[in-house]
């Protein structure tokens, strides 16, 4: 199986990037996959979400994207079997300024993975923003996932990200794919949240999943722990919304491999 690589991208903030991605990576890394989690954002929430440390110089994202590590040694274990992280460091805030003067800077992460053969699958926790770091991994990657919170506004900057994803389909990535849209704490109580529900589903249709990951108050705990949060309250309707959207997307996954 080749590796596919997940961007999970939003360029508005606190949508619930990197709460997809740590708790859908977990989710997945319990059914026999190989993942690595990618900290491509200079917050480094991810890397902090499994109780590590944002790290400096080259063995971090920064180091790897930049050309002066190397993915293989900057990779580190989680307390999640199966499952690796490449942390971040401060020093992304810099690699806009950086690459700005380079050939190509945009195939940087690309370039860098290639030889990270056994991973099944990879995801990269973006930025909130559509700068250098954004780029590379919608170059990089194989799959788009686009986390939506069901708030006011939901899908302001949606339209600039499709525009972003088609054209770097169209220029740098043609394999490029959305693999869905997640919908994110989700509060049934209240209807605004049913009709940008209904907004988003019209906007996106069959791509957005099912499964909807609610709000949860177990999920802004988990992180202060350092741990995902299936690994901090498995039972909670958030773990287990996510263990629903890992195996909606296994299942997507299949069906694209055989259709
Ligand atoms: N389902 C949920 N229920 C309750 N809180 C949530 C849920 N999902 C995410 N949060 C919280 O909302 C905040 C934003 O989530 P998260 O950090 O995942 O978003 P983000 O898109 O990665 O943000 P940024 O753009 O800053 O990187 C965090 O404090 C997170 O713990
Ligand atoms: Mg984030």
């Amino acid at each position: 199986m080749k590796t596919e690589i997940f961007a999970v991208s939003n360029q508005k903030g606190g949508v619930g990037k990197t709460t997809t991605t740590v708790n859908l990576a977990t989710a997945l890394s319990t059914l026999n996959k190989k993942i690595l989690i990618i900290d491509l954002d200079p917050q480094g929430n991810a890397t902090v979400s499994f109780g590590q440390k944002r790290v400096m110089g080259k063995l971090s994202s920064y180091g790897v994207i930049t050309g002066q590590g190397q993915a293989q040694e900057a990779i580190v274990a989680t307390m999640v079997p199966n499952l690796y992280l490449l942390p971040a460091s401060q020093e992304l805030l810099g690699v806009d300024l950086e690459l700005a003067g380079v050939q190509n800077p945009q195939f940087y992460l690309k370039k860098s993975l290639e030889q990270l053969i056994d991973f099944d699958y990879i995801f990269i926790d973006c930025p909130p923003a559509v700068g250098m770091l954004t780029l590379n991994a919608l170059v990089a990657a194989t799959q788009v996932i686009i986390p939506i919170q069901c708030e006011y506004l939901a899908l302001e900057g949606v339209a600039d990200l499709m525009k972003t994803i088609n054209r770097i389909k169209q220029n740098f990535n043609p394999q490029l794919n959305i693999q869905g849209v997640v919908l994110t704490m989700y509060d049934a109580r209240f209807n605004l949240a049913k009709s940008i529900q209904n907004d988003v589903r019209s906007f996106f249709g069959d791509l957005v999943f099912k499964t909807i990951i609610p709000r949860n108050v177990r999920i802004p705990e988990a992180p202060s722990h350092g741990k995902p949060v299936m690994l901090y309250d498995f039972k909670s309707i958030g773990a287990q919304s996510y263990i629903h959207l890992a195996a909606e997307l296994l299942q997507r996954q299949q069906g694209e491999n055989h259709g």
